[in-house]
């Protein structure tokens, strides 16, 4: 089979379909995430804290991306890969916002790019499309932006929405193929799907969008303290746990490795 494109994307609209998209960033989970079905893996700059620890996205690069996202493509065969735009790497110019891209798609083959912000970056979403590279759009709590937020809370509210529905007109004009919306009210995100012909995508943005996105980490329950807009589906901290557990008692208690994990 062939992997999904913008395309497909753009006709599930069309047909009122909804979609799951959630994070990836290696190759085994991605194998296991497009296996099952998922259309879009983002490798998320959130790989700064899952992945690399930090306490906000702020300090990953795009070399630090450019690994995981070749081996999110190497891992999967059917979904569209976004690459997200690590903070600093396109803000500065529509060039540097091209050069970055033409990087994750060249060198990592990604298929697509993820970028946070409304008008101040519609300049570098118009050079991405004029370049054919499809770009996702995010709004709403923009991680990249949080000590200008003072710190990760709801957007939108009250006149900021409006604002934030302008944003995603533009966005939608200049040619971005879907856009996240994350830690808006539900309402808001209502009025933004319904007003748009692109995709939104959710997360902490309610049940009206057209799909819905989760930190893989957060969905099977490895992350900390989630968010509100997290729902659990595994509890792969405590299966961890255990299973590391039971290697390290059967490691001192000498059971493991048994005659048939040997070679004779
Ligand atoms: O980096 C990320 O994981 C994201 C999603 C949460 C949308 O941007
Ligand atoms: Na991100």
């Amino acid at each position: 089979g062939r992997r999904i494109t913008v395309r497909d994307i753009a006709a599930a609209k069309e047909r009122g379909e909804r979609w799951p998209m959630v994070t990836a960033y290696d190759a085994m989970t991605a194998r296991v995430f497009d296996e099952a079905g998922i259309p879009v893996l983002l490798v998320g700059d959130s790989a700064a804290m899952v992945v690399y620890g930090y306490d906000s996205t702020l300090p990953v690069s795009v070399d630090d991306l450019m690994p995981l996202t070749a081996a999110v493509v190497r891992g999967s065969s059917r979904a569209l890969v976004v690459a997200d735009l690590p903070f600093g790497s396109y803000q500065a110019s529509p060039q540097q916002a091209l050069e970055t891209a033409v990087r994750f798609m060249k060198e990592a083959g990604a298929h697509a790019v993820k970028l946070e912000g409304g008008r101040r970056v519609l300049p570098q979403v118009e050079a991405l499309v004029s370049a054919g590279i499809p770009v996702m759009a995010h709004l709403g709590l923009t991680p990249q932006s949080v000590n200008a937020f003072g710190g990760y809370r709801v957007q939108g509210r009250g006149q900021s929405g409006d604002e934030l529905m302008a944003d995603a007109k533009d966005l939608e004009a200049a040619g971005a193929f879907s856009v996240v919306l994350e830690c808006v009210p539900a309402d808001l995100a209502e009025r933004v799907t319904t007003s748009l012909s692109i995709p939104t995508i959710g997360i902490g943005a309610g049940p009206s969008t057209d799909a819905q996105v989760l930190v893989w980490q957060d969905l099977m329950g490895l992350t900390e303290r989630p968010a509100k807009f997290v729902k659990k589906y595994s509890n792969l901290a405590e299966e961890m746990d255990r299973a590391v557990r039971a290697f390290a008692d059967e490691v001192s208690g000498g059971a493991f490795p048994a005659p048939e994990h040997s070679y004779h």
